[in-house]
C-alpha cells in the first residue's frame, strides 16, 4: 500500500510573497488525489515542496513517521526514493532514448545489473504502452507518449507516491484521458498514493478520489470527491464549471466591482463563458480498464467516506449513496431517497456505524484530517464497484 502523506499547517513564501499559507491535509495511502486551483497559485510548488526540492518555511510533511520539513539531508534523499514525479513536461533528457531515459534512476540509484535493469524498463515500458518504442529519441515522439515516458521513468523505483505536475498540459482531450485512464490502472496495480495536480475540470470531475483546490493563498477545501463536485462554495463551483463568473478573476482574485459589473453583465444576458449548464452533481468516476483488478484504494476509500458519511453535506451524501450499487447500498445499510431528487436526510444515513464527532452544519472549509484518513478498514469489505462506484 502507498504511503500516508499527513500535511499540517504548511506554509511557503519566497521572500515576502507568501504563496499559501496553513496547508492541513492528509493523502490517504493508494487513494488518487488531485490539487486544483487556477495559475499561478502555487501547485507546481505545493509539489517541489513535498519533495523537499523547495523549503516550506513552517508546517509539517510528514511520511512514514519523518517530517521532511525538518529531517536531515540524508532523511530526505532516504523519503524521495519513495516518490516518483511526472513533471509538467516529462523532463526527460532529450539526448537519450526512451530505454536509457527510464533506465537513468535505475542506474542512478541502485547497483542492479543490466540484465535486471533491462527487465524492469521494459516492464515499465509497457505498462504505459510503449512496449517497441525504446530506442526513439524524445524529440520523435507526441507529447503523449513522451508523458507517458516520464511516467514509465517514474515508476521505477517502485514508488509509494507518486506526484503529477498536470498530466494535460500540451494534449488533447483524448490522450489527456488515455493518459487519466493510465493513472488510475497504475493505481490499481501498484497501490500507491497519488497526487495529480491539474486544472483540467474533467480530469478532476472523473478521475480522483479526492480533490482539494488552492485559491487566495489557501487551501479553500480538501475532501471526497462528492464533496466538492456539489459545493456551493464560490471559488470550486465556479472553477468546477470553467466561469467567468466568481470570485475568480483574469489574474488573481476580483474586486467587488468587477464581481457585480460581471453579475449585471450576466444578468443581462451575456454569456458567460465556459459550460452551458450547471454541472454540478457527482458524476461517474472512471474506472480502471476492463482486466485490471479493482483497485484496493477504492474499495479503502469507500469504507472510509462511509464511515465519515454523517459529517459530509447533505448533497453530497445523497451523491455518495446514489451512486453506490443496490448491494453496496444494502452492505452500507444506507438506501437514497425514494422520491428522486429528495434526500431524507442524516438520520437515514446514520444507521451506518458512525466514526462520532460533531456533525458540522456545512463544509465551507476542508475536512478535519482526521475525517479524511487514518480511518481503520473495515473487515471483510464491501461488494464490487458497479459502474458508477467509488
Ligand atoms: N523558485 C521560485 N522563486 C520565486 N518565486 C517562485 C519560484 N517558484 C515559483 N514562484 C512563484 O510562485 C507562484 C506560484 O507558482 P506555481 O508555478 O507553483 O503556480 P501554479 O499553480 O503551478 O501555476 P500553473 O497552473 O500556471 O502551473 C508564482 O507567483 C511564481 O512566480
Ligand atoms: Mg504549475
Amino acid at each position: 500500500m502507498g504511503a500516508e502523506v499527513v500535511i499540517e499547517g504548511l506554509t511557503k513564501s519566497f521572500g515576502r510573497q507568501t504563496i499559501w499559507r496553513d496547508v492541513t491535509l492528509t493523502l490517504p495511502p493508494g487513494e488518487v488525489s488531485a490539487m486544483l486551483g487556477p495559475s499561478g497559485t502555487g501547485k507546481s510548488v505545493f509539489l517541489k515542496s513535498m519533495i523537499g526540492l523547495l523549503k516550506p518555511d513552517r508546517g509539517r510533511c510528514v511520511i512514514n513517521g519523518v517530517d521532511i520539513v525538518t529531517c536531515s539531508e540524508h532523511k530526505l534523499y532516504e523519503i524521495r526514493k519513495l516518490f516518483g514525479v511526472l513533471f509538467q513536461d516529462g523532463a526527460l533528457f532529450g539526448s537519450m532514448n526512451l530505454f536509457d531515459n527510464v533506465a537513468f534512476p535505475l542506474r542512478e540509484h541502485t547497483k542492479k545489473s543490466e540484465t535486471e535493469i533491462r527487465r524492469i524498463v521494459l516492464e515499465k515500458l509497457d505498462m504505459t504502452g510503449l512496449a517497441g518504442a525504446e530506442k526513439k529519441l524524445p524529440g520523435e515522439i507526441s507529447g503523449g507518449m513522451r508523458k507517458r515516458a516520464g511516467l514509465a521513468r517514474a515508476l521505477v523505483l517502485d514508488p509509494e507516491i507518486i506526484l503529477v505536475d498536470e498530466p494535460d498540459s500540451g494534449l488533447d482531450p483524448v490522450r489527456t484521458t488515455y493518459i487519466s485512464q493510465l493513472f488510475l490502472d497504475v493505481n490499481a496495480q501498484i497501490d500507491a498514493t497519488f497526487l495529480i495536480v491539474s486544472h483540467n475540470i474533467n480530469l478532476a470531475r472523473t478521475v480522483p478520489d479526492n480533490l482539494g483546490m488552492l485559491f487566495r493563498k489557501e487551501l479553500v477545501m480538501f475532501g471526497p470527491r462528492e464533496v466538492l463536485l456539489t459545493s456551493e462554495e464560490p471559488v470550486v463551483a465556479q472553477f468546477l464549471n470553467g466561469r467567468k463568473l466568481g470570485p475568480i478573476g483574469m489574474s488573481e482574485e476580483k474586486d467587488s466591482a468587477t464581481m457585480a459589473r460581471e453579475e449585471a453583465e450576466a444578468e443581462a444576458g451575456h454569456g458567460d463563458g465556459g459550460l452551458n449548464e450547471d454541472v454540478r452533481g457527482v458524476v461517474p468516476q472512471m474506472q480502471v480498464s476492463p482486466g485490471v483488478e479493482e483497485r484496493a484504494g477504492a474499495k479503502r476509500r469507500m469504507d472510509r467516506v462511509m464511515r465519515i458519511l454523517h459529517t459530509l453535506p447533505p448533497v453530497a451524501q445523497e451523491g455518495i449513496i446514489e451512486s453506490l450499487t443496490p448491494e453496496q447500498q444494502r452492505y452500507y445499510n444506507v438506501r437514497p431517497n425514494a422520491a428522486p431528487g429528495q434526500y431524507a436526510g442524516p438520520q437515514e444515513t446514520q444507521q451506518f456505524p458512525a466514526v462520532g464527532g460533531p456533525v458540522p452544519d456545512q463544509h465551507q472549509g476542508q475536512l478535519p484530517a482526521d475525517q479524511v484518513a487514518r480511518i481503520p478498514g473495515t473487515a471483510g469489505g464491501p461488494p464490487r464497484h458497479g459502474q458508477g462506484g467509488a
